[in-house]
């Protein structure tokens, strides 16, 4: 038997191949685990029942080191979102919501909550992406 006869047996076995390394190897993404804030249970301000003014419609990505702690601004007042800059201190703004205390399992990079309506402090949930917000006038 020459090579030419054997060609599309060949041909047949490396499609079969080829099928079965694309079905192993997906390219597919699986859905991130939305963080969960670990110093939760620490502090009283997590009991906070009411949300801040919203300050943007969308979550900020950012790095966060894991053992260290940070502030996470609730109040939506402060300048340097979306973590807390003592805004809420100013007695004259009478603002009554306190930040999240919280920290990182490890150091990479977060979406933090930025519509303040999030149901998982300080980690954003989606719930900027409900219609009520994304129509809501910023403050
Ligand atoms: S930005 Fe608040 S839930 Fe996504």
């Amino acid at each position: 038997m020459s090579i030419l006869n054997r060609l599309p047996r060949l041909a047949r076995f490396s499609s079969v191949l080829h099928r079965e390394n694309v079905s192993r190897f997906s390219t597919k993404t699986e859905e991130p685990a939305i963080p969960v804030n670990l110093l939760k249970d620490t502090y009283s301000a997590n009991l906070q029942t009411k949300n801040g003014a919203i300050y943007d419609k969308k979550p900020f990505k950012i790095r966060l080191e894991a053992g260290k702690n940070y502030s996470w601004c609730l109040c939506g007042q402060s300048k340097s979102q979306p973590l807390c800059d003592g805004t809420h201190k100013n007695i004259f703004l009478k603002i009554q919501l306190r930040p999240i205390r919280f920290n990182v399992p490890e150091t990479k990079e977060y979406w933090l909550c930025n519509c303040k309506q999030t149901s998982n402090r300080p980690f954003c949930d989606g719930t900027h992406k409900r219609p009520e917000i994304q129509e809501k006038v910023k403050r």
